[in-house]
């Protein structure tokens, strides 16, 4: 059988990294790499930091409107589905190349499997809410992280080819944390204490292009003392472009964003984590460390009910409030996102498919 796997931006390439290898056992992989994501810390890190094998098509579409960007990786990635003709397309998360890549398979009727399928935060003004439920409705497998991500397809009239497997990302973190605690050198470099520092990561549209809401989640991060802050280039170009780059650069210990072995590790040994994040929401509950999300509303809802995260928005006091007195109810930890094992299940459904061709 022949399976091709679509990325563009780093948390696809995460979540490509477990399933690929196993995928590899079994079937004959071909990676498709949109060129959404294009800069060495973005990008290229990540294949070398995690053994992802080398993309066999990469599209270089890059940055752009969403349309403009959805649209040419329709296109190119069509074309390259065209001339390869794959039994099924592998499509990760919520991203516009999760979107394109879903797009340009169905209606070549080529079976769509989505990895991280059901997640919804039922905001429809977040980009990767419009993409996860367009995604979810053109697919023919859908693999659940979550019980709740079964019942969010089931209330949608989605339970064909649904499949609870268990989280990806947990299987990234359990094949990639010693490494990262071994190899890291990020808490010397930096000069950082376990349990000492902050953590903070902010990308998301809803808080970069918004002036008022970017500045004011900047006066918040100002005021914390000790706070490391990866931060991505989207947030870095608007940080620039509402005069507030200065600022941060004086208050807080700002850097190129980091690999995902010096992340893991930053996240494991952080005193609180500060993100709008889907992916750090959820790293940071399995460490068991405290997170403030600047967002009103999350996909992981199991981190909020379980009392280890909380929604503070973009409100300058709410997040100053929550990041020196939230404290989550540790006897609550309920988890929930799978064993580890979610790749060597999804290659097992797949396994089926083939048998049906
Ligand atoms: C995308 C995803 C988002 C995900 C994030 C992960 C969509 C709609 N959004 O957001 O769900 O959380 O990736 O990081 O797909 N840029 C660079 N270099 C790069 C990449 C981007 O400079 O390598 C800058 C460009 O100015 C670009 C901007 O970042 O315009 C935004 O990039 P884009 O890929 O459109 O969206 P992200 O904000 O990265
Ligand atoms: N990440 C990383 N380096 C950073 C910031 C994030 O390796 O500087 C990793 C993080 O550990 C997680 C993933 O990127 O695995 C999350 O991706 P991101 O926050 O870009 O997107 P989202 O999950 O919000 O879609």
């Amino acid at each position: 059988m022949k399976v091709i796997s679509i990325v563009g931006a780093r948390p696809n390439f995460i979540k490509l990294a477990p399933l690929s290898k196993e995928i590899r056992k079994h079937f004959d992989e071909i990676i498709i790499h949109t060129g959404q994501h294009y800069d060495y810390e973005m990008d290229r890190i990540f294949f070398d930091q995690l053994g992802i094998p080398e993309p066999d098509y990469h599209l270089g579409v890059g940055s752009g409107t969403h349309g403009y960007q959805t649209g040419e990786m329709v296109k190119r990635i069509e074309e390259a589905l065209l001339k390869e003709k794959p039994d099924v397309v592998v499509v990760f998360g919520d991203t516009n190349s999760t979107l394109a890549g879903a797009l340009a398979a169905v209606k070549l009727h080529v079976p769509v499997a989505h990895v991280e399928a059901g997640l919804r935060s039922y905001d429809k003004r977040i980009p990767e809410e419009v993409n996860r439920v367009l995604v979810d409705h053109c697919s023919d497998l859908l693999f659940c992280p979550t019980e709740r991500s079964v019942e969010n397809l089931k209330k949608e009239g989605i339970v064909k080819g649904v499949y609870l497997t268990g989280d990806v990302m947990v299987d990234a973190i359990n094949q990639n944390i010693r490494i990262a605690e071994k190899r890291s050198r990020i808490l010397k470099e930096l000069d950082l204490k376990s349990k000492d520092y902050f953590l903070a990561t902010v990308h998301r549209a809803e808080n970069t292009d918004n002036p008022e809401r970017l500045r004011s989640i900047v006066e918040a991060l100002c005021d914390i003392e000790n706070l490391v802050f990866p931060c991505h280039p989207r947030t870095e170009k608007f940080l620039r472009k509402y005069g507030l780059w200065e600022k941060v650069e004086k208050s807080i210990t700002v850097i190129k964003p980091v690999g995902y072995l010096d992340m893991l590790v930053l996240e494991k040994n952080a005193r609180k984590v500060i993100t709008d994040s889907g992916g750090v929401q959820k790293e940071v509950y399995i460490f068991k460390v405290p997170c403030v999300t600047l967002r009103e509303t999350t996909e992981w809802v199991e981190t909020v009910e379980d009392g280890w995260n909380v929604l503070v928005g973009a409100d300058k006091e709410k997040i100053a409030k929550a990041v020196n007195e939230f404290e989550p109810q540790r006897e609550n930890y309920g988890y929930r996102f799978g064993n580890g094992k979610a790749s060597e299940k999804m290659t097992l459904i797949l396994s089926k498919l083939e048998k049906q061709l």
